[in-house]
């Protein structure tokens, strides 16, 4: 399966940062660009400048949320019509700072899911436990329950990528070991084959997330089960982006 690396730049970046695919192509090989679905999803105002800024960059951009709703009276709110009208190709759901601070549900991610299929989004779906959840043995079972709340029937290996990112992982710099890793993928892998059979479940992107970096990436992507990677922190800056990207060009992940 091809590695998908997606940065996720969270509430960074202003208009200047449109320049930051192209010094990104700068950083890669060809055999890189040819091998890896590289992702850029910025902040809203970003992506609907990049696509129109943005020629023959080796990315290609996604939102980080989307309303359910196709329009509507919902202040403040972006429905996945207008994501993709920018020319995205990709929606981030269920991120946990969402789930955190705004509150999200797996009943709402899953309707926003529904409704990004709808529109042609490729929906990066994403689940994990915190460090309370993890330390009470419960990190399957979260994780469980959130795929089978979060993750519509619609789901294909062609719509969906699953993101599995321990919360107490993310921005601490703190990863879980490469067994722990190796082993809640193999776990979402079998959860995504008993709802969705073998043949979609084995098409779905398993990405892993939470402190990935230049120096561990290349662990982590060699892990079975591991199709890429959800990347905060390291997306900032387009030489520990592309690094990365170079990294999983040798993996396919299964
Ligand atoms: P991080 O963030 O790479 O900075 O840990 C990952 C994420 O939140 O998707």
């Amino acid at each position: 399966m091809r590695q998908v690396i997606a940065a996720n730049w969270k509430m960074h970046g202003d208009f200047s940062w449109a320049a930051k695919p192209a010094e990104l192509a700068e950083l890669l090989d060809a055999d890189t660009i040819d091998k890896v679905d590289l992702v850029i999803c910025p902040p809203m105002h970003l992506l609907a400048a990049m696509e129109a800024m943005v020629e023959d960059a080796p990315v290609t951009f996604g939102a980080q949320n989307c309303h359910a709703e196709t329009s509507g009276a919902y202040t403040g709110e972006v429905s996945a019509q207008m994501v993709a009208e920018t020319g995205a190709a990709y929606v981030i759901l269920g991120h946990s700072e969402r789930r955190q601070y705004s509150a999200e549900t797996d009943a709402q991610v899953n309707a926003k899911a529904i409704a990004a299929h709808a529109a042609g989004l490729i929906t990066i779906i994403c689940v994990g436990e915190s460090l309370d959840m993890r330390e009470a043995g419960r990190a399957d079972d979260i994780v469980a329950a959130q795929i089978k709340g979060s993750l519509p029937d619609c789901v294909t290996g062609m719509n969906t990528i699953v993101a599995y990112e321990p919360i107490w992982a993310i921005g601490t710099g703190k990863v879980p070991s490469l067994d722990d890793i190796a082993r809640m993928h193999a776990g979402i892998r079998a959860r995504l084959t008993e709802r969705f059979g073998e043949s979609t479940a084995d098409g779905i992107a398993i990405q892993y997330g939470g402190s990935v970096k230049p120096a561990n990436a290349a662990d982590i992507l060699a892990i079975p089960n591991v199709d890429g990677a959800l990347i905060g922190g390291a997306s900032l800056e387009m030489d520990s982006f592309a690094a990365i990207a170079k990294a999983a060009r040798d993996y396919d992940g299964l």
